[in-house]
């Protein structure tokens, strides 16, 4: 089987990179990172990727004409890579369709919520304010529609009492980094296909998103 070519494209500090660098580096993740690819120049995910002497671009929406331009940019540097797989590890742009086609079947997205609850931006601070009593983190295929593809995996934390939005989001964050990792090992053992709408693990369908458990292993296929 030959190494997964991962593109990651990221807009912030670059923790989930990191995380997938760091499983590489163990022996844990049989890939690579071919680029990174980010809207900010300044961003943390470009200074690691940097650091690591890893192929990094950053295009500024404000140096292309429209969205569609910048787009357009962006994921022509991510296809001269050829990855197997794209990974948008804090990619705050929505991704037009004409971008998602080109790379059907090959994007996923972590984001911080139980999707479907709290698709969007802040996250956190919408289940405190929802009362709920666990919130957590999903892996699900990008499609058009905003943090909705067919779900693939997620991993819970408890809500606590006298939890605020940051404290919720530092208990989840090595959370996300452990369910990131997990669902790439999965891609990397070849054994999910995603399809717009729904994913094969196996070759079956899966009826449900796969659960992280405390021991860093996916269940409930
Ligand atoms: C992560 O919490 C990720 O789930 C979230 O951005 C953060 C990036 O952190 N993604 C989204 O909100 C996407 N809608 P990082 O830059 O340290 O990996």
């Amino acid at each position: 089987m030959s190494t997964l070519a991962i593109a990651v494209l990221a807009s912030g500090r670059g923790s989930n990179l990191q995380a997938l660098l760091d499983a590489i580096a163990a022996g844990a993740l049989q890939a690579r990172i071919a680029g990174v690819f980010s809207d900010k120049p300044a961003s943390g995910a470009i200074a690691i990727a940097r650091a690591h002497g890893l192929h990094a671009v950053a295009i500024s929406p404000r140096d292309c004409a429209d969205r569609a331009a910048h787009d357009e940019a962006l994921f022509s540097e991510i296809a001269a890579v050829q990855p197997d797989l794209i990974v948008c590890a804090g990619y705050m742009r929505i991704i037009g369709a004409a971008a998602l086609r080109r790379f059907e079947g090959r994007m996923i997205n972590i984001h911080p919520s139980l999707l479907p609850r709290y698709p969007g931006l802040d996250t956190h601070a919408r289940a405190l304010a929802a009362g709920d009593d666990e919130h957590g983190a999903s892996v699900h295929a990008v499609i058009p529609e905003l943090d909705a593809g067919p779900l693939l995996a997620q991993v819970r934390v408890p809500v606590l009492a006298g939890d605020d939005a940051a404290s919720l989001a530092r208990r989840l964050l090595p959370r996300e980094h452990a369910l990131l990792v997990a669902t790439a090992r999965l891609f990397a053992q070849r054994r999910v296909q995603l399809h717009a709408d729904h994913a094969l693990l196996d070759g079956r369908r899966l009826l449900a998103p796969l659960q992280l458990d405390a021991a860093n292993h996916l269940t409930g296929a």
